[in-house]
């Protein structure tokens, strides 16, 4: 059985667990408020889940997510998470996180920004450009024409293939733009955020995305 522990549990954290569970993984899922706060999920989820803190829900996973805002990223328990693969679905919104000026100038990338939080960990940027709803709406059986494809990126090839083969599970294509430092071309406003794409579709929507916007 494989667990995975997920940090944040609003709307992405929470639909991403029900679909973790509907395919068979063992969840433990955490916010910022405590477990106690997440008993109606836990419920919801069934035995194969269970609500922690953050640090909890780190310790548990065999691979962790992390679903929280741009702006928490420094509560992200480190030592938990040394030598684990670590999906993150961050964007950039300022309006809620508020400036990061390298964000700004092209010069960072937010999974980068992660990334340097966990530097014993291999953070793999996933799920972060489809809405909520569509993640347990959206996804097909391998090999369906016109398949919704999700892309990622990693500095570890080991953490790109993990999402790969969750994307997989989940009913979705990927495509692998590569390092972390490529990950902009998926973030917000650029051609392939949030919009329904195929494989051919989102490479080509990847590779027309301006560095700023
Ligand atoms: N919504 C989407 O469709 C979507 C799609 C793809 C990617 N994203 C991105 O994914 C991230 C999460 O989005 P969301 O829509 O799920 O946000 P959300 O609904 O606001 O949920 C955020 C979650 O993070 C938790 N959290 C906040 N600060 C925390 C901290 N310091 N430690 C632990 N947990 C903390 C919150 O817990 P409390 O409520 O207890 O504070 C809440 O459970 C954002 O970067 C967003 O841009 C969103």
């Amino acid at each position: 059985m494989t667990t995975i522990g997920i940090i944040g549990a609003g709307h992405i954290g929470s639909q991403l667990a029900r679909k973790a569970v509907e395919l068979g993984y063992d969840v433990v899922i955490s916010n910022s408020r405590g477990p106690e706060t997440l008993a109606d999920l836990a419920a919801e989820l069934g035995p194969k889940a269970r609500a922690a803190t953050p640090a909890e829900a780190a310790a548990a996973g065999d691979f962790a997510i992390v679903t929280v805002p741009l702006k928490a990223i420094p509560d992200v328990p480190v030592e938990p998470l040394a030598g684990k693969i670590v999906l993150d679905t961050n964007n950039y919104y300022w309006e809620r996180d508020g400036h990061f000026p390298a964000l700004d100038a092209g010069e960072a990338t937010t999974s980068g920004l992660l990334q340097e939080h966990l530097p014993q960990s291999k953070v793999a940027k996933a799920f972060n450009h489809i809405l909520f709803s569509q993640i347990t709406t959206d996804g097909t059986p391998a090999g369906t024409p016109d398949r919704r494809a999700l892309a990622t990126a990693s500095d570890y090839p080991d953490a790109a293939e993990l999402v790969a083969r969750l994307y997989d599970e989940f009913g979705f294509d990927t495509v692998n733009i590569g390092p972390l430092a490529e990950s902009w071309r998926v973030e917000r406003d650029r051609p392939a955020y949030v919009a329904r794409q195929n494989a051919a579709e989102l490479t080509e929507n990847l590779a027309r995305a301006p560095r700023t916007i």
